[in-house]
């Protein structure tokens, strides 16, 4: 099936981009693996027909708003983020006519409607960055409260204000002060990411995007415990095979497991499932991404 895939992807001109979390047999097939931010610059400069995005549906949906001339597909039609769906467009709406000064940062982990309604987005590798760039004192920043939080320690000058106050990943929620006493107790660094809760931020050593997991990962005392979904440890146990990773078993993302060799070989096949949305909703989202990736990381 491998071999097949990969003819398929030369014969269509294909490019396969995959999120740090999915299944090792879909990363070993991609042309990109990377974080939601190196997957959207990849998305940009790429001159490929076809963009296959194995990850979740916002990530499908950010390559097609840099790319509105190009096909793109996602595997599998349902792989969303239960985060995304925290932030609608009506929140944002009230939030803005509460707050007429403040400045809307949208965290890419969003639908495309609601980056339509942001100044500019952001990913968990630029986040502080971006909210740093902007003259506003006061930021709408959704739909993350975690991400928030951290923006808002590192910023203590600015007025972060969480939309809505509780969205969360319940993959990152999941760690708990419990999981920083058993990693203590053996040693290492907790390497955490700013989607996790802030008493989990506050105790680890560090806190990185998975693509800064990736970048640090020879660095640091061992065991390195990979707070963030378990497939990120596998990832930095095949790129630093000298070096010891603890996963959580529990924290998978069941959205990001949908996608399998045979639902990627039908879709590089049938060229499905097509990313379909409003060419003024990509506009106004485009605007927004193209000012994050001004800022970079
Ligand atoms: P990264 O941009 O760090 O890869 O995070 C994306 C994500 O979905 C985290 O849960
Ligand atoms: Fe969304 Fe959490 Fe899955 Fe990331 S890990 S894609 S934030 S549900």
């Amino acid at each position: 099936m491998e071999k097949e895939i990969r003819a398929l992807k030369a014969r269509k001109n294909a490019v396969i981009l995959a999120h740090n979390y999915q299944p090792m047999e879909i990363q070993a097939l991609a042309d990109v693996v990377g974080d939601s931010l190196e997957l959207s610059v990849k998305a940009k400069e790429t001159d490929a027909d076809l963009i296959v995005v194995c990850g979740v549906r916002f990530m499908a949906e950010t390559a097609k708003i840099l790319n509105p001339e190009r096909k793109v597909i996602i595997p599998v039609e349902d792989a969303g983020c239960p985060l995304a769906d925290f932030l609608t467009p009506e929140v944002i709406r009230e939030a803005k006519e509460r707050h007429p000064d403040a400045a809307v940062v949208v965290y890419v982990n969003s639908t495309a409607e609601s980056k339509a309604l942001a100044d500019i987005t952001c990913t968990s590798a630029n986040a502080v960055q971006v909210a740093r760039s902007l003259p506003n004192d006061t930021i709408l920043f959704g739909p993350d409260a975690n991400l928030a939080a951290y923006v808002q320690r590192e910023l203590p000058e600015k007025t972060i204000i969480p939309l809505p106050p509780g969205g969360h990943c319940y993959v990152h929620a999941g760690f708990t002060l419990a999981d920083i006493e058993a990693a203590r107790e053996l040693g290492g660094t907790i390497v955490c990411h700013p989607e996790c809760p802030p008493e989990i931020q506050e105790q680890a050593d560090r806190i990185a995007s998975t693509g800064g997991m990736v970048r640090d990962a020879a660095t640091g005392d061992e065991p390195w415990w990979v707070f963030t979904e378990r497939e990120m440890a596998f990832r930095l146990r095949v790129l630093y095979p000298g070096r010891v990773f603890y996963e959580k078993p529990e924290a998978v993302c069941a959205d990001m497991k949908k996608i399998s060799l045979t639902d990627l070989q039908r879709a590089l096949e049938r060229e499905e499932h097509e990313i379909v949305l409003s060419p003024e909703v990509m506009d106004r989202a485009r605007r927004a991404i193209e000012r994050m990736l001004a800022v970079g990381t």
